[in-house]
């Protein structure tokens, strides 16, 4: 379970129990959400992996199949929730997810607006954001998805934090029974510019908006309408670089230039290699940086604003 008591934070202090939601962790890519049942199993290439065997480990534990493999067993964070999640739509990533938390100001205590719910990847990270006291209330017009999402909120222990409710907020925007005492609204709608008006209305003097919208055309359209209310207007575009990091030898990797990982290395830096070489012998493994060919590039555009001072 994801923890709502932050004397719970450090994961490593907890121990797995029957029924808590665990990432099963093979490698970085490859990761699975799994609920412990005593009694049940888990199976993968490696063997299988009895439930019973996991309970009472630390969080962090590596554990081990009947045929010698092994796995661990990692904690529920929001940032590996993200990953591991069932897609039900388009979601946010943790390099857009962490900037909308800093610049909507989300603190504890915090209440935040959000449509649409979607997979619930954002709204996840939103309610950690606002433990103890705060609440995140989600809204998506498409009621299965709704379901999904509150089902999801549930396993993974953020209930108390979250409220989820089926709406049509571009058509009829947000409850009244909001207005004036929000924090920050988050859009993620096909057309945000509509939901924009309510949104002004929710927000308390100062309270921060966000828009994502993976098209520059909706943009435009948001920020003609933000003008009406808002100030500090402020559209950015996150961009993730990461790096894969290997041991190498430079014989294998000096013998191709066309494509080879030092093939893709600045001149300097391979006649740096080249002396290295050839003062210590072709044995010596050396470090090999590039980015990741899996790094993600345009998701969208978040257009940030403030309500006006009235
Ligand atoms: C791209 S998804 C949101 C993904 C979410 N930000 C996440 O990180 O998982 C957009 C969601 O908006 C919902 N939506 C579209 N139009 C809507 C409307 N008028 N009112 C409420 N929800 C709407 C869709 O059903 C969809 O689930």
């Amino acid at each position: 379970m994801l923890s709502t008591d932050s004397s719970k934070r450090n994961s490593f202090q907890r121990h797995v129990a029957d029924g808590d939601m665990v990432i099963v962790y093979e490698r970085h890519d490859n990761m699975k959400a799994v609920r412990v049942k005593e009694g049940s199993d888990f199976q993968n290439r490696y063997g299988v992996f009895k439930h019973s065997d996991w309970i009472g480990k630390p969080f962090g534990s590596k554990v081990f199949s009947s045929k010698g493999g092994f796995v661990y067993l990692l904690f529920p964070t929001p940032e590996l929730w993200t990953l591991v999640l069932n897609h039900r739509t388009q979601i946010l990533y943790l390099a857009d997810i962490s900037f909308v938390i800093s610049y909507l100001e989300i603190v504890p205590g915090c209440v935040v607006l959000e449509s649409g719910t979607g997979s619930g990847s954002l709204t996840t990270s939103l309610a950690r954001a606002v433990v103890p006291s705060g609440h995140v209330y989600t809204f998506d017009f498409h009621e299965q998805r709704a379901d999904l999402a509150r089902e999801d909120f549930d396993r993974n222990g953020l209930a108390s934090l979250i409220t989820v409710s089926v709406r049509d907020i571009q058509g009829e925007g947000f409850p009244l029974e909001f207005c004036g005492i929000v924090d920050s609204v988050f859009l993620d709608l096909p057309q945000p510019w509509l939901a924009v008006p309510s949104a002004a209305k929710m927000l308390k003097q100062d309270g921060v908006l966000c828009s994502f919208s993976p098209c520059i055309e909706q943009v435009q359209h948001s920020c003609e309408v933000l003008r009406q209310n808002f100030t500090d207007i402020r559209t950015f575009e996150v961009l993730l670089r990461t790096y894969e990091i290997k041991e190498g030898r430079m014989e294998a990797t000096t013998k191709n230039t066309k494509g080879s990982l030092l093939g893709s290395l600045p001149h300097k830096r391979r006649q740096y290699l080249s002396a290295e070489r050839s003062s210590e012998g072709d044995e010596k493994p050396t470090l090999i940086v590039r980015p990741c060919s899996e790094t993600r590039g345009h998701t969208g555009y978040l257009t940030f604003a403030r309500l006006t001072c009235i």
